[in-house]
């Protein structure tokens, strides 16, 4: 496994591999890498003949109250990770953003509700560097998963509105044996903050079990389970479109924002159609 830190070295890298006929994989992250990180590389691992792995905490995504300064990071484990996953390249650049950089990247419909409500410029910030790493890159196919929902979808429209030429996999959502959603932000949590974290899956569960096919109800069941200290949001949303739904007749998801503590948490359960 190479590391490479230097974006002309990582293009030059990628450009071979075009001219031998090996397809590139890409799995962009921000460190601090969990099981959920490692099924994204696995995953392009089974679409690609080699893995490159961005890790780069990007400050363009960050609020100027939120924790860009004490984001987690574990190179030493990183790498080891992604080495013990199969990837052939980890590119780990000191910036992103040349002196002179002056473009951004938006997508104003899908980036308004939801995360983009309460995090203004986030989805800004994720666009941008997203499509500089693809530009840098050069991937045949890229990697992003299911938890960061709007994320994901932000990316597709993005990938195909510019013609990026880049194939966009889902990653399915990972989580521990006791139903926390995985992410780099479960290590801020204490003992009983835990505890109540792992409400949002359990009424993220309830509300896929139950046969209400009308969203106020269903939203009010998810609600009256949730032990959080405050709520961003808990919306069912057209899958494809995330457009809020008041019934359940397309396939849907539900998706849940909420600090536990000062901790962060996001999460989200795919809900088929009901009659
Ligand atoms: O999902 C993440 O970790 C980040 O938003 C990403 C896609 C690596 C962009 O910085």
């Amino acid at each position: 496994m190479q590391v490479i830190t230097s974006p002309q070295a990582m293009t030059a890298w990628s450009l071979e591999q075009w001219a031998a006929g090996r397809r590139v994989g890409f799995v962009p992250t921000m460190g601090y890498l969990h099981q959920g990180h490692a099924s994204l590389v696995d995953l392009a691992g089974n679409h690609a003949d080699q893995v490159v792995v961005s890790i780069y905490v990007n400050p363009l995504q960050f609020g100027p109250d939120e924790d860009l300064d004490r984001y987690p990071r574990d190179t030493q484990g990183d790498l080891a990770t992604c080495e013990r996953h199969g990837a052939a390249v980890v590119f780990m650049p000191s910036t992103l953003y040349p002196p002179g950089f002056g473009t951004s990247v938006s997508v104003p419909g899908l980036s308004q509700g939801l995360c983009g409500a309460n995090r203004p410029g986030h989805f800004e910030g994720v666009a941008t560097v997203v499509a500089r790493l693809f530009g840098i890159v050069r991937p045949h196919m890229a990697v992003f998963g299911e938890k960061d929902f709007q994320q994901l979808a932000i990316i597709q429209r993005m990938t195909e509105d510019l013609a990026l030429g880049v194939e966009i996999v889902p990653g399915p959502l990972v989580r521990d044996a006791d139903g926390l959603a995985l992410s780099s932000r479960n290590r801020y949590l204490g003992p009983d903050q835990r505890r109540r974290a792992l409400s949002l899956s359990r009424a993220l569960r309830a509300m896929r079990a139950s046969k209400l096919p009308q969203v106020a109800a269903l939203r009010q069941l998810g609600l009256d389970l949730l032990e959080v200290d405050e709520l961003d949001y808990l919306e069912v949303v057209c899958a494809r479109s995330l457009e809020p739904l008041e019934h359940l007749d397309r396939p849907a998801r539900a998706v849940l924002a909420a600090r536990v503590g000062s901790t962060r948490l996001i999460d989200g359960m795919a809900l088929e159609p009901r009659p």
